[in-house]
Order: C-alpha cells, then sequence, then structure tokens
C-alpha cells in the first residue's frame, strides 16, 4: 500500500487525508484518519505519547510513504521538530537558507529579523539558546513561505517562560504567513491558545474535533477556555485539574512516564534521520539532547534572554 498523490495541490488548496492507514508490522498506529485543513486554518492535534501524531506528521512532510490511502498536502510544506536541527558546521543564516540559491539570502536575513535572530546571523549555532535554535529553525520554515507548516512538539523542550514567548511570536508569524499549520502538542493548554481547531488522536482514529471558539486574548480561567479544556482532558483519559498545570494534571495521571519519553523525542530507533523543513533541509540529530540543551546551560541563559526581549 503507498499513499497516493502528494504534493499536487493548486495553490490555496485545502489539505485533504482520506482513509489514512499506517501499520508498523503487527501494529496499526493510524486506522483510517480523515481529515481536512482549510488554507490559514490553525489545526492542533492532541494525542497521548505512541498515538500516532508524529506518524501522521511525518506522512504529511512526506517523510514516510509507507501510509495507505489518499493524501493531498501543498508542495510547499515545511517542518519544524521539538529539536532545532541546525547544522553545527554552518552559521545560522546559512541554516536559514540551505538549499535555497545564494540570491535567497536576502530573505533568509529578512526572517531572522521577523523572529528576532537578526543580530545572530553569522553567529554559530551551538551559542544559541535553545529558545534561539527554534525561532532559528521557524526562520528557515518560514523562508519557504510553507502553505502548510508542520510543528511536532517544537516547542516541547522549551523552559515555560521561553514557551510563553513562542507562543506569542508563532501567532505573529502565522497572522502575518497566513499558512495552514498543523501544531502536534501534548499540551493542552497550548492547543487552546494557538489553535483554530483542535483535534484529539485516540486508537488511530480522530476521536474529538473541536472548534476553539474563545475569544483572544485567551486565559485559562475564562469559562469557554475551561470547559473546552476539560472536554479535552477528558478525551485523553486525564483528570481535570483546573488548579495545577495541565503538564502537571497529566503528571498526576498514569501517562506521565510516557510523556516523560515523549519530551525528549519518542521516535523510535528504527526511524532513519529525517530533515528538517524539506527534503533538502539539513539532516543533524540532535534528538539525543533536545531536553538537556543549551537552554538549561546557565552560560547561555542570558543570551536567550536578550534575544527574547527583541519581540
Ligand atoms: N518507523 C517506525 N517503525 C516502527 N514503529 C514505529 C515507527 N514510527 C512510529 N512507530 C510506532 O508508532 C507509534 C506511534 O508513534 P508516534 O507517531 O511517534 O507517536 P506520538 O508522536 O503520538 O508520540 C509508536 O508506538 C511508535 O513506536
Ligand atoms: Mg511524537
Amino acid at each position: 500500500m503507498a499513499t497516493e498523490l502528494r504534493g499536487q495541490l493548486a495553490a490555496g488548496a485545502a489539505t485533504t487525508v482520506r482513509g489514512l492507514v499506517r501499520a508498523f508490522g503487527e501494529r496499526t498506529v493510524l486506522d483510517g484518519i480523515d481529515l481536512t485543513i482549510r488554507p490559514g486554518e490553525f489545526v492542533a492535534l492532541l494525542g497521548r505519547s505512541g498515538s500516532g501524531k508524529s506518524t501522521l506528521l511525518r506522512i504529511l512532510a512526506g517523510l514516510d510513504n509507507g501510509a495507505g490511502g489518499k493524501v493531498d498536502v501543498p508542495s510547499r510544506n515545511a517542518v519544524v521538530f521539538q529539536d532545532a536541527r541546525l547544522l553545527p558546521w554552518s552559521r545560522v543564516l546559512d541554516n536559514v537558507v540551505l538549499g535555497l540559491g545564494r540570491s535567497e539570502r536576502g530573505r533568509g536575513e529578512r526572517a531572522l529579523e521577523e523572529v528576532g535572530l537578526a543580530k545572530h546571523a553569522r553567529a554559530w549555532p551551538s551559542t544559541l539558546s535553545g529558545g534561539e535554535a527554534q525561532r532559528a529553525a521557524l526562520a528557515r520554515a518560514l523562508v519557504r513561505e510553507p502553505e502548510l507548516l508542520l510543528l511536532d512538539e517544537p516547542f516541547g523542550a522549551l523552559d515555560a517562560l521561553t514557551r510563553l514567548r513562542m507562543h506569542a511570536l508563532l501567532r505573529e508569524l502565522v497572522a502575518r504567513h497566513r499558512p495552514s499549520v498543523l501544531l502536534v502538542t501534548h499540551d493542552v493548554d497550548e492547543a487552546i491558545v494557538l489553535a483554530d481547531r483542535v483535534l484529539v488522536l485516540t486508537d488511530g482514529r480522530i476521536s474529538l474535533d473541536a472548534r476553539v471558539d474563545v475569544p483572544h486574548p485567551r486565559r485559562r480561567h475564562d469559562g469557554e477556555f475551561a470547559s473546552l479544556r476539560a472536554r479535552l482532558l477528558a478525551e485523553l483519559g486525564v483528570q481535570d485539574d483546573s488548579d495545577a498545570s495541565v503538564n502537571d494534571a497529566l503528571a498526576s495521571d498514569g501517562v506521565s512516564e510516557a510523556l516523560a519519553s515523549d519530551g525528549s523525542d519518542s521516535e523510535p530507533d528504527t526511524d532513519s534521520p529525517e530533515p528538517n523543513t524539506d527534503s533538502s533541509g539539513p539532516n543533524t540529530d540532535s534528538s539525543e539532547t533536545d531536553t538537556h540543551g543549551p537552554e538549561t546551560d546557565t552560560s547561555t541563559s542570558e543570551n536567550d534572554t536578550d534575544s527574547e526581549k527583541q519581540t
């Protein structure tokens, strides 16, 4: 079985998935997914660790051709993973424009400006904090002007404050560039704050598909936010605890262990290393280090604060 037709869409068409099935050996991970993401729509995908979120995202990104069903994805798509996957031997700007012509450097510089990293264009990736590295990864995705932006737990390894700043930055960038977005996350609050629509993946299917009718700025204790949050937590099989953060609530449940391993990248060993943005993207695998990266290193945290101020 192979997925039919990929990347054949005319500009402005929706991303569509029909009857998508993906099995690994005996285990069927995706069991008949139907999904439409309209142009400019921001969809968040929630699910327990191992539920197949990354598998779905990788199929949409064209990184896994072993699925059955029909997938139509805009040819201009880009992926950002939990770890920035910058090539350590290339300067930040070179990472951003990797695979693009030399004439695109100006666009790369503008993308770095948009994410507040203009001053770091000539820096080496190792000098960036975790938040800065993810900004660079966002710039590398944006410079390709994707119609579909695929984000796989992009903020999962960042500290809480940096994550909030990244949420604001992402909202701003999405409002300006208007790609469709599929954000994979296990953070219910993140999903509600950012998305127009939230999906829950359970047992290989979309078990819940909810529109987020919560006015901005979205605050956790607002009524509509709280009721959607409770619904999503229930669907995920997690006890709602409104006084704790969602991750605390998840940690108080049996899924904490799974989530902990998810946070350090649950992709299986059998996976081959994958490119970052598209098939021509950088291909370093720093997944081993992503939760222990420079963002937790006090020697770079100052650096981080500096760049965070620029937004
Ligand atoms: N290439 C692969 N080979 C074998 N099993 C895989 C492969 N990719 C994913 N899986 C399995 O599929 C399930 C879903 O994985 P994944 O999509 O990474 O989950 P999630 O992102 O929701 O945590 C897991 O059980 C995982 O081990
Ligand atoms: Mg995953």
